[in-house]
């Protein structure tokens, strides 16, 4: 399947948005810094996430990609104040949410947060969703909790918000238990609950991986009409290079861990710079991704209580030189708006 990634993501109404905008702006709506998230154990230290820095600015859709185990829902978990604790720990580094450390905050201020500016949608709506509660009485949950309205009008702005999500007879629909509704339509319930208290950024962890291909589509395409209606912020979590070029603007690639690169769609497809990458796209330059799935990679993702010294890919990676052996390549800008932590970074006279 192919994807014309000439004609960047639709905007919102607004000038949300800006592409050509400084990528270091400082005015973003998410910054990550450095975060550092651990597992402890009677084996050791699990470092799940390892230094990460990211940015989410106003309306824009993250991408975040790479293999499992790479610590893409820990990251997010991160975000909702939702690691749990112990085993897990937020060892180092910020959490910046709209100016405030979300990395700081007592777990009733998160509380206070998560649902209400920050929302989050997960892949298995069946296990989010209450099967004893009607989907109306949890979705106004939610609009009770947060906006300190009457059950009256929260029930009537649950109907809003299914005909939002377009479930059909939503007065209906309303009344029914999660197990009388489709897989589809779980979805859009868990996103009318995500949307229901206009959040300014939208967590989305694999939120089509369990749906069937044409289901998937059609929640990617309700997504985006969404986001461009409302302006709402997303982070993407996503094994699927399809969904990144469907609904991303910029794109986080994560390895073991880390940030191996992190630039727009368009560049990530048609110029990648680190060598994890080209592996995801099956080294086809162009955005040809087969079955919309990330190739193979030779080798496995390192064991987490054993990493090779120096880039955590040399053992996987066709370019690696005795630099890569020895010091961990830090993140760098290799184009204008475009990082990679690759030694070996531009890396047109290598390949091709
Ligand atoms: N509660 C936990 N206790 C111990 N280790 C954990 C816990 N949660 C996650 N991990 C570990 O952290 C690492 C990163 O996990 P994470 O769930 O972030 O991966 P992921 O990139 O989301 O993968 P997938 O694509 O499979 O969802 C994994 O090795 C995982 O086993
Ligand atoms: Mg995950």
């Amino acid at each position: 399947m192919t994807f014309d990634i000439a004609s960047p993501p639709r905007q919102g109404g607004e000038a949300r948005y800006d592409p050509a905008g400084d990528m270091t702006d400082s005015t973003g709506l998410l910054e990550v810094r450095d975060l550092a998230v651990h597992f402890h154990s009677a084996e050791g230290t699990f470092k799940a996430v390892d230094g990460v820095s990211l940015t989410i600015r106003k309306g824009e859709t993250l991408g975040i990609v790479g293999e499992s185990g790479c610590g893409k829902s820990v990251t997010a978990l991160a975000v909702m104040g939702l690691i749990p604790r112990p085993p897990g720990e937020i060892a180092a580094g910020q959490i910046l949410f709209e100016g405030e450390d979300l990395a700081r905050k007592s777990a009733s201020e998160l509380r206070q947060i998560r649902g209400n500016r920050i929302s989050m949608i997960f892949q298995e709506p069946m296990t989010s969703l209450n099967p004893v509660h009607t989907v109306g009485d949890q979705i106004a949950e939610g609009i009770m909790l947060h906006q300190k309205v009457g059950k009256a009008e929260a029930r009537m702005r649950a109907v809003e918000m299914l005909k939002l999500v377009r479930i059909p007879a939503p007065e209906r629909r309303i009344d029914d238990y999660p197990h009388q509704l489709s897989g589809g339509m779980r979805q859009r319930v868990m996103i009318a609950i995500a949307l229901a208290c206009q959040p300014r950024l939208l967590i989305a962890d694999e939120p089509t991986t369990a749906l069937d291909v044409t289901i998937q589509a059609q929640i990617l395409e309700l997504m985006r009409d969404l986001r461009d209606r409302t302006g709402t912020a997303i982070m993407m979590i996503t094994h699927d290079l399809g969904v990144i070029a469907e609904l991303a603007h910029r794109v986080v690639v994560m390895y073991s861990g880390r940030v191996a690169e992190e630039a727009s769609v368009a560049d990530l497809f048609n110029d990648p710079q680190h060598p994890y990458t080209l592996g995801l796209l099956g080294s086809i330059p162009k955005l040809h991704v087969e079955e919309e799935r990330l190739a193979t990679i030779e080798g496995t993702v390192p064991n987490p209580y054993s990493m090779p010294t120096g880039c955590r890919f040399n053992p996987r990676c066709p370019f690696a030189i005795e630099r890569c052996r020895v010091e961990a390549p830090p993140l760098r800008e290799v184009r204008p708006g475009h990082r990679s932590a690759c030694w070996r970074a531009p890396l047109e006279e290598h390949v091709l």
